[in-house]
């Protein structure tokens, strides 16, 4: 359904199912491994398969990100909740696992909505009704969205009151600049004066930490990836063999950024949705990016987007920051 009326579903207030085309995805796909450096866009990762792989992610020993984040989240709660005041109205991109949206909830001033929205339909309509049921005093809605593209939040039935737009997990860290600075752009134009946009971002650190974090013993990681090729086979009719392939994570300290290949161990031709391609030994696939700021050159893109940073609290141990930003005139 795409239509502008928002269908309410068992405990969800609403539904909104704005699930971009699948010929997006092949498009994207065949364009990406067209390239000279054959590439493939992260947010397709995200399947069903794909988020369970991920939430392995988040509980292997060397991915410090989202429990450093949640504890940063507990040590935050009070300020959060004098900065957000009574009956917020909490929107969530790309909600993940619920841990943290949870935190945030328990932390608020009797919040009056959560919103969650992301690209997959069914991953976001059971964690928003496992909310719902466990908040009965709080309108909760979902929506079925590519957060990078545009949506009418005023077709939305959302309750007037403070929004707070909360973007974990260093989500942003995940574009290239230019499109972070555009995703920011986006999230600003969901606030109004005196609305804010929470969000988690993660910070430079000695390499080896870093490579280990993307690339942890466990190997979910490098699973999360050969699922993408399996996702392709499945929903794209490939013929890529995983076995042919080597993940591989490094540390690009001259781009701030941790860098994900999948790297052929042989010759190989393949086949999606019709189109041959080859790949040579040795040739890879860049699947992701993981950027890492400093607080000051994350506040710098932050402000060319139109957001002024308010307040930011870097965590103990492995140093990761949230910033509250507030609207700053026109962007
Ligand atoms: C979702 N995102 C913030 C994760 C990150 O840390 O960049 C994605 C990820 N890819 C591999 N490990 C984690």
């Amino acid at each position: 359904m795409t239509d502008a009326s928002p269908q309410s579903e068992g405990d969800l207030a609403f539904f909104e199912d704005l699930q971009p085309p699948a010929s997006d995805f092949r498009a994207d796909v065949l364009a990406g491994l067209s390239r000279p450096q054959k590439a493939l866009s992260p947010k397709y990762f995200y399947d069903k398969t794909g988020s369970e792989i991920f939430d392995r992610i988040t509980q292997a020993p060397e991915y410090y990100v989202s429990r450093t984040e949640i504890a940063l989240l507990d040590r935050i709660g009070p300020e959060l909740r004098d900065l957000a005041g009574p009956a917020a109205v909490v929107l969530e991109p790309g909600a993940g696992s619920s841990v943290k949206i949870r935190k945030l909830i328990d932390a608020l001033d009797r919040p009056a909505a959560f919103v969650g929205m992301d690209i997959s339909g069914d991953h976001v309509k059971a964690a928003c009704r496992d909310i719902a049921s466990d908040h009965p005093d709080l309108l909760v809605g979902a929506v079925c969205h590519d957060f990078t593209q545009g949506i009418d939040l005023s077709a939305l039935p959302l309750p007037d009151g403070r929004r707070v737009v909360f973007f974990p997990g260093s989500t942003i860290g995940n574009f290239e600049l230019d499109g972070a600075l555009a995703l920011l752009q986006t999230l600003r134009g969901w606030l109004r004066d005196g609305d804010a946009l929470l969000i988690g971002v993660d910070l430079r650190k000695d390499g080896a930490t870093l490579e280990a974090a993307y690339d942890d013993a466990g190997r979910a990681t490098a699973d999360f990836n050969y699922n993408l090729l399996k996702r392709i086979n499945v929903e794209l009719d490939g013929t890529l063999d995983p076995s042919g392939f080597d993940y591989r994570a490094f540390w690009n300290p001259y781009r701030s950024r941790v860098e994900m290949y999948l790297q052929a161990s042989r010759d190989m031709a393949f086949s999606v949705a019709g189109q041959d391609f080859m790949i040579r030994k040795d040739e890879t696939i860049h699947t992701e990016n993981s950027h890492k700021f400093t607080v000051d050159t994350f506040q710098d893109l932050a402000r060319k987007a139109g957001l002024a940073p308010r307040t930011q609290w870097v965590s103990d141990g492995e140093p990761f920051s949230i910033h509250w930003l507030e609207v700053s005139g026109e962007a």
